[in-house]
């Protein structure tokens, strides 16, 4: 025993040593951290969370996610037990983490947090030297192949921007808004909420997400205050003179290519009444590591996506023709912004 334990402190003493003992105890941090997203990741690609809301033996589990090496799947419950996600008693998996519990109830935001991870995130850095190297315009299909998880990792933002809105109609009144880049429909359904007399459209490229969202406003009762299309918000043209009150960009300028932005202002211009607002919503560049990451993520991307700075932002706004109303900082600790800018001289068209 003494003689294993001078082993043990003679190891600890040779790690000290080595010079970089601080920096290897902050990756064991990290690696702790990482293990444990990692295993919440893979639980919810596998859908098994929720099924151990109550305990269940290693044959149950085997059964419920289709496993046949038992012994790997022991592995894998291992790991959740010693990061605290799981716990195990007589045999018997459960959740017992504050994640896991969470993500067994089911939270859309959590949950789509953990399947991006593993989805999309992780990848862009595990190829970057391909990415490095992509000829321009080239990149990844994120958009395209995960329209709906990266609509749902963009709920978490919901609690935010849904004031900002509710401000903005209750301030404007506007009698029909366009939400371009709708996604979940989560904020076409907030503007409906917003004012019982507003009517809402939304244009979304997903299919799939806006096909769920037309469904949701069905189920809710309020597809006839709302209309959703699937479309390109560049080459889409509303019916003969619909024009709107209010036009929200939230969550997605940053999928237009930088300079394409003014341009893509100057048409919406064309779609606002004349006392109609723009109103932009997104995370700007610098200020947070969540930002720099998604502003990589987005310069990954095919195409020529990039996070805006807010001083951009602005500027592409003043060189499309529109003064800026007001603008804030919607979260305490995020570069993530709210505007509204309306047109200083009424466009041609509207
Ligand atoms: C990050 S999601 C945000 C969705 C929603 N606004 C939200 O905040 O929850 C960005 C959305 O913009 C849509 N989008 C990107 N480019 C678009 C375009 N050119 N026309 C219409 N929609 C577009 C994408 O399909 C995607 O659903």
């Amino acid at each position: 025993m003494t003689a294993r334990r001078d082993t043990r402190w003679r190891g600890l003493a040779a790690t000290l040593r080595s010079g970089h003992a601080a920096a290897r105890a902050l990756a064991v941090g990290d690696s702790r951290s990482f293990v444990r997203a990692l295993f919440l990741a893979s639980a919810v690609r596998l859908a098994v969370l929720s099924e151990l809301l109550v305990p269940r033996s290693l044959q149950d589990v085997a059964e419920l996610t289709g496993a046949t090496r038992p012994e790997r799947l022991e592995a894998w419950l291992d790991v959740g037990v010693a990061t605290g996600e799981l716990a195990r008693r007589d045999g018997r998996y459960r959740v017992r983490g504050r994640r896991a519990r969470a993500l067994a109830d089911q939270d859309p935001v959590l949950t789509a947090h953990y399947r991006s991870l593993l989805d999309y995130q992780a990848g862009v850095y595990a190829d970057l030297a391909d990415r490095l190297r992509d000829p321009p315009g080239d990149g990844r299909p994120d958009l395209e192949e995960h329209a709906d998880v990266i609509a749902q990792v963009s709920l978490v933002a919901a609690p935010f921007v849904v004031p900002y809105l509710a401000d903005a109609v209750a301030e404007l009144h506007p009698a029909r808004v366009l939400d371009v880049g709708c996604g979940t429909g989560v904020y076409v359904r907030a503007l409906l909420a917003a004012d019982s007399d507003v009517q809402v459209d939304g244009i979304d490229l997903a299919t799939g997400v806006v096909a769920r969202g037309e469904a949701e406003l069905r189920a809710a009762g309020l597809a006839s205050r709302a209309g959703l299309h699937v479309g390109d918000i560049r080459d889409w043209t509303p019916d003969a003179d619909r024009r709107f009150g209010l036009i929200t960009l939230i969550n997605d300028i940053y999928y237009f290519a930088a300079g394409d932005r003014p341009a893509l202002y100057e048409r919406l211009a064309t779609l606002l009444e004349p006392s109609g607002q723009l109103l932009v919503v997104t995370e700007t560049r610098f200020g947070s590591v969540a930002s720099a990451h998604l502003h990589l993520l987005l310069a990954c991307q095919a195409g020529a996506a990039s996070l805006p700075t807010e001083s951009e932002l602005v500027a592409d706004l003043e060189r499309a023709g529109f003064e800026i109303v007001e603008r804030h900082r919607l979260v305490p600790t995020e570069p993530f912004v709210g505007l509204r800018a309306r047109p200083t001289a009424p466009s041609a068209a509207s």
